[in-house]
């Protein structure tokens, strides 16, 4: 891929630009590329607005272009630059900047437009006109795939954050030099965003503040709708059992950690709950970063995968960026097999690009030096490709909760309810909710509450048990699914552990844990034959 720079000195025809903030953007070519000549437009539906003064510094804009009737005005600019006359002495290129026009770009007749352009652009060596289009995210149009170049506006590095810092603290005049910290938490933020940031701190504070960065920085990723920052009051005692899972997680935050690193501890890429529907493996990863410290962010990667054609693959590259710039940082996955279900049958539906933009987030697990942690959910493996499970650090099933787990989870949910657990017979509780997960258990108690409600009584043991005696439970409604799984985790009598995931918590019994596994197994596949 050429960078921005490569692409505006060669002159390149169409370029579709990805920038965090365009302000930033125009700011760096006014600096960089005195002697060329831009026109910048930015589109609404009826009207064209000329921004050649912001680019220019110049105070008065032009009056916005506003059309009536059918043309719209990306149409009547299209056509005046199809019919640019150029002087044959003097091949001088105009290169014409849309922000965020992109939304009025699908239709048949703007991309003709640019397609003409692009013709003669090719035939006629004294038309010297570029076009280029600048949003936060790839979207090229349908039809102009092939014809473009996209290339993507970086934000700063470390060190020209520092820089800035320094000269945004001589500016203000500030006593004392921002921390390193707070410089840290710059990383992943534009020029823009930093300037925005240190004056309303200062303003605030008269200083700058590092909460008051990190929030801003939060609010600064949250802008696109396939990332969004997590934040959670639950903690570990939120989550009944899983103790296995909950030991590795506690033991693995010294990876993160100065005398971690200077021990020798390889970074960790990540792990993946598998298991059950409602067993806690999406509350268990939303907790994660913030037992290790670490910023979380959720990445919506379904919602990636189904953007159109072409988008996908070059918005993974920019995500991909983004965990880089803002590590060390924890990034959810939730639900990954719901991403996955296009793959196979993508050499036929979409050319390949949702294999290659899974194969592009496959090697960047394998190849990225940057602290981003992975953690990723899946209700099945079956659509999740072996190569994908192997990059994980370590695969954990997550089976429904044993007894013991079970009681855990009452008190948790008796306790949210604001009753006191010791008021009820928790041993019977867990004693009849054997196959139901930690939802169901969470439902049940909800339901008894209702119902305690409505007969005007405070809810009790009984109420809760009517309600689990009414309940077919996960076993039940997905024996097959459930099968499926087991079957896949296997289990080891030697280790006394699956074969192709850790349990996250150890079954009641062990020992019979093999022939129920098989007689589930066995009683699915008979229900095949029936
Ligand atoms: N082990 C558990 N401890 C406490 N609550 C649980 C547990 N498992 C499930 N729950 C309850 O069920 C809800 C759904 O669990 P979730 O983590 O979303 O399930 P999944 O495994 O399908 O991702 C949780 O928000 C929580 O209220
Ligand atoms: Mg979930």
């Amino acid at each position: 891929m050429l960078t921005l720079d490569q692409c505006l000195k060669a002159n390149r025809p169409l370029l579709f630009t990805v920038a965090e903030s365009d302000i930033e953007l125009l700011g760096y070519l006014r600096d960089n590329y005195k002697e060329t000549e831009f026109k910048v437009y930015s589109s609404t539906t009826s009207a064209l607005i000329d921004l050649n003064s912001l680019l220019k510094g110049d105070p008065d804009p032009e009056p916005p272009m506003v059309v009536k009737g059918k043309a719209t005005p990306l149409n009547i600019l299209f056509r005046q630059i199809l019919e640019t006359k150029f002087d044959s002495s003097n091949v001088c290129f105009i290169k014409y900047i849309f922000l965020d026009c992109q939304t009025y770009m699908n239709t048949a007749q703007n991309v003709r437009y640019v397609k003409d352009i692009l013709s003669r652009y090719q035939l006629d060596p004294h038309f010297a006109v570029n076009l280029i289009f600048v949003s936060q995210y790839v979207n090229v149009p349908m039809g102009l795939e092939r014809l473009s170049e996209v290339a993507f506006f970086d934000v700063p590095e470390e060190t020209q954050l520092k820089e800035q810092s320094d000269f945004l603290s001589e500016k203000l005049g500030l006593k004392e030099k921002p921390s390193e910290e707070v410089i840290i938490n710059l990383r992943g933020m534009t020029k823009f965003e930093v300037e925005q940031a240190y004056l309303q701190s200062y303003q605030l504070f008269k200083k700058i503040d590092l909460d008051f960065i990190r929030n801003f920085k939060k609010s600064s990723i949250a802008k696109t709708d396939l990332l969004s920052l997590m934040e959670t009051d639950m903690t570990f005692d939120d989550i009944g059992g899983l103790d296995r899972l909950k030991k590795w997680i506690k033991k693995s935050y010294g990876g993160w950690t100065v005398e971690g690193k200077k021990f020798g501890l390889p970074l960790l890429k990540g792990i993946l709950l598998v298991g059950i529907p409602g067993t806690g493996k999406s509350l268990t990863a939303k907790v994660l970063g913030k037992v290790w410290g670490l910023p979380a962010i959720k990445f919506e990667m379904s919602k990636l995968f189904s953007s159109r054609i072409g988008e996908s693959e070059n918005n993974m590259h920019r995500i991909l960026k983004l965990f880089e710039t803002v590590s060390p940082v924890v990034v959810f996955i939730d639900e990954l097999e719901k991403s996955m279900a296009g793959i196979e049958s993508s050499t036929f539906s979409d050319a390949g690009t949702t294999a290659r933009t899974m194969a592009a987030f496959l090697s960047w697990m394998q190849d990225t030096t940057k602290p981003v942690f992975v953690v990723a959910t899946a209700n099945a493996v079956s659509y999740v490709p072996p190569e994908l499970i192997s990059r994980f650090d370590k695969v954990f099933f997550v089976n429904l909760p044993q007894k013991e787990e079970r009681k855990e989870i009452f008190k948790i949910h008796l306790k949210k309810i604001k009753r006191d657990p010791a008021l009820f017979d928790l041993e019977r509780l867990a004693e009849k909710s054997k196959d139901l997960s930690g939802r169901e258990i969470e439902q049940a108690i909800k339901e008894a509450l209702y119902n305690a409600y409505h007969d005007k009584k405070e809810i009790t043991t009984d109420n809760i048990l009517e309600v689990l005696n009414s309940k077919p439970g996960i076993m039940l409604t997905m024996k097959e699914k459930v099968g499926a799984l087991l079957k896949w985790v296997g289990w080891d009598d030697q280790r006394h552990n699956g074969i192709r995931a850790d349990y996250a918590s150890l079954p009641d019994n062990i020992d019979s844990i093999q022939a129920e596994i098989e007689k589930m197994i066995n009683e699915v596949s008979s229900d095949d034959k029936a």
